[in-house]
């Protein structure tokens, strides 16, 4: 008889369970049941920036290569705790440029930094991550607002107005920089709701030098690569898309992204598709159901929303007509 089946059959069971058997199963059991048990006590992960400590409550977002924990100081104070891990030289320019840009700023409108970390592998002094310690905003997102809107219901104009008034003050502080910056990743999941119901700008890491003279085809096409990398597809701009072989863009595509903004807020998602067609076509359509906005609120999107960046408002022009709006005065432009 082969090895093999010998072995088998001295395994099997000879005949019904034994009090060893009944023993082996309870002891098994009890084991388990001790694991569970201190499974649940399982103490919270700490993580620590610039050596200070931080406990890990839960988690609040996830991005393509970051995750966003709330955490707990040593004086109980909640903060938010950005982890982005660093694989490529580009994530690595990415993270910089985040904290870079964070230090560049400072607006109630756009959230402050309250302390950074750039994690290096001890062997090779290789970057491995960031850690971006933030306020915790505790009302979320305008992306959460919107998903939490029951179906059939409207956010009510006076909150889209007010919230946009917020961001046009944060996108104000990156345009009038020295330099100008654009923002460039303007959308609803970047734009935290404060203790007011304010906006406030966040998700730095797209932020850029907002003048770019492109003097050839392959200039054209190095902004249009790095814009699919860190430019959201529905609210990026036709000139982002498609930029001119020679030419300028500026902070006019942060313009684009407001409207596409204030546009999800009304009607849960942006007027485009997030093709190039759809972009560079730059027509606004509205839901034919009902729509609870009124004209005034249409022709404001449609004021803004312009395909060709020269005929596109500036962020102050659309604030003021914004608070216009919002005083119950009208105004022609
Ligand atoms: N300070 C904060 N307070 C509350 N929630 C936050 C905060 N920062 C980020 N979040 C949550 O985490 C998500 C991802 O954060 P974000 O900085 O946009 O990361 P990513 O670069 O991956 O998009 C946000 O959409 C939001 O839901
Ligand atoms: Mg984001």
């Amino acid at each position: 008889m082969p090895q093999f089946q010998q072995l088998q059959e001295e395994t099997l069971p000879q005949s019904g369970p034994s009090a060893m058997d009944f023993l082996t199963n309870f002891l098994a059991a009890l084991w388990s049941s001790i694991a569970a048990m201190f499974a649940g006590f399982k103490p919270a992960p700490v993580v620590s920036v610039n050596n200070k400590k931080y406990t890990v409550t839960r988690q609040l977002g996830e991005g393509g290569f970051s995750f966003v924990y709330l955490v707990r100081a040593a004086d109980n104070q909640h903060y938010a705790l950005k982890r982005i891990r660093i694989q490529l030289p580009e994530q690595e320019e990415r993270l910089k440029n985040e904290i870079a840009a964070h230090k560049a700023i400072k607006s109630p409108h756009v959230v402050q930094l309250v302390d950074a970390e750039i994690v290096r592998d001890r062997p090779n002094g290789a970057i491995k991550e960031g850690l971006l310690l933030l306020p915790f905003y505790g009302n979320g997102t305008v992306q959460d607002m919107i998903d939490t809107t029951p179906a059939g219901q409207f956010m009510p104009l006076k909150t889209i107005l007010h919230l946009a008034v917020g961001v046009c003050k944060g996108l104000e502080a990156f345009h009038s920089h020295n330099p100008p910056l654009a923002f460039r990743d303007l959308k609803p999941a970047n734009v935290l709701v404060d203790e007011n119901d304010s906006s406030v700008l966040m998700d730095l890491g797209s932020v850029a030098p907002a003048r770019v003279r492109i003097a050839s085809r392959r200039e054209a096409i190095a902004l249009q690569d790095l814009c699919a990398e860190t430019a959201t597809a529905p609210f990026r701009a036709p000139e982002l898309f498609d930029p001119p072989s020679d030419g300028t863009v500026d902070e006019k595509s942060d313009i684009w992204a407001l409207g596409c903004t204030m546009y999800a807020m009304a009607f849960r998602n942006s007027p485009f598709d997030g093709s190039m067609t759809a972009a560079v076509g730059g027509k606004v359509t509205f839901p034919s159901g009902p729509n609870p906005y009124g004209e005034h609120f249409k022709a404001l999107l449609q004021w803004i929303i312009v395909a060709d960046p020269v005929g596109r408002p500036d962020v102050l022009a659309v604030r003021q007509r914004i608070e216009a709006l919002l005083a119950g005065i009208d105004f022609e432009v």
